[in-house]
């Protein structure tokens, strides 16, 4: 058996996705093995979040492949590929500022494998006090525990990206897509998150992970994928980036690993 044997969890191909003459992601190919963090690094507008957007279908591709799990998920809808068993988080939030954290998250579990239409139409109290302590049970994991009856848009940035993630953690997929989830926090609030995202890639799922804190990504990633110009550039483990010429050049800088 050789390396080509093993089986992708998330398999790209040939990948291009447009924006009128902006070519954004360039005959992308990258093979994501499933278990632990696999970092996307590289300089704003390289094609980061446009690559999550195109995995999770928010856009369709203008050429290639995403395959998930061996099956093919491209064009499909965004709905049908969260339920397929993919989630993510948004660079901007996609939290919803007037509902309760509590609310927020057991929103999320709506649309997961747990709930059926006919569930979320007709609930039982049963399970509804099921969904109540599983959502609690993961703002417990985030430290938003306490929290859970205050409004999503009255905590302070760095809980509502935690929130973000525990909406994420509550579709209870395979393979969570975080983008720049300690994005304009504080050293403290990042080494925080940096723990949270290490405790939830042990509980089971994949983690691809978008992220400019290069202490976060190089002490968390077993593999990281360089992006510029929406092209793959680099890629290897963190020791193996981090001497990478075409890496340092592009976007490390020399010399540079710093938190
Ligand atoms: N909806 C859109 N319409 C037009 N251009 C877009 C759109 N989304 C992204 N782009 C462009 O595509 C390129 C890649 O953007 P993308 O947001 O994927 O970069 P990124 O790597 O996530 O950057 P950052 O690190 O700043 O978040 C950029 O040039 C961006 O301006
Ligand atoms: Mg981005």
């Amino acid at each position: 058996m050789n390396s080509s044997d093993i089986p992708s969890l998330l398999s790209i191909r040939a990948l291009e996705m447009n924006f009128g003459a902006l070519r954004a992601i360039d005959d992308l190919h990258l093979e994501v093995e499933p278990g632990g963090i696999f970092g996307i690094i590289g300089p704003n507008g390289s094609g980061k979040t446009t690559l999550f957007n195109v995995i999770s279908g928010v856009y369709r591709p203008a050429a290639g492949t995403v395959h998930y799990r061996g099956r093919d998920l491209t064009g499909l809808s965004s709905e049908r590929i969260a339920r397929r068993g993919i989630a993510r988080t948004f660079q901007n939030l996609r939290i919803f500022r007037r509902l309760t954290v509590l609310e927020n998250v057991m929103g999320a579990q709506t649309g997961a494998a747990g709930v059926s239409f006919l569930q979320a139409a007709f609930p039982h109290p049963g399970l509804e006090r099921e969904r109540r302590g599983r959502a609690l049970d993961i703002l417990e994991q985030v430290g938003l525990a306490d929290r859970r009856d205050v409004l999503a848009q009255e905590l302070p940035l760095g809980e509502q990206r935690r929130l973000e993630l525990a909406r994420a953690m509550a579709r209870e997929s395979d393979l969570i897509m975080l983008d720049e989830p300690a994005g304009g926090m504080t050293p403290r609030e990042t080494d925080a998150m940096a723990s949270l995202v290490v405790r939830v890639a042990a509980n089971g799922p994949t983690v691809l992970l978008i992220e400019h804190k290069m202490g976060m990504v190089m002490s968390l990633c077993r593999r990281i994928a360089v992006l510029n110009f929406g092209r793959k550039i680099a890629e290897g483990t963190p020791a193996e980036i981090q001497r990478d010429a075409a890496a340092v050049e592009a976007y490390l800088g020399p010399g540079a690993v710093h938190a």
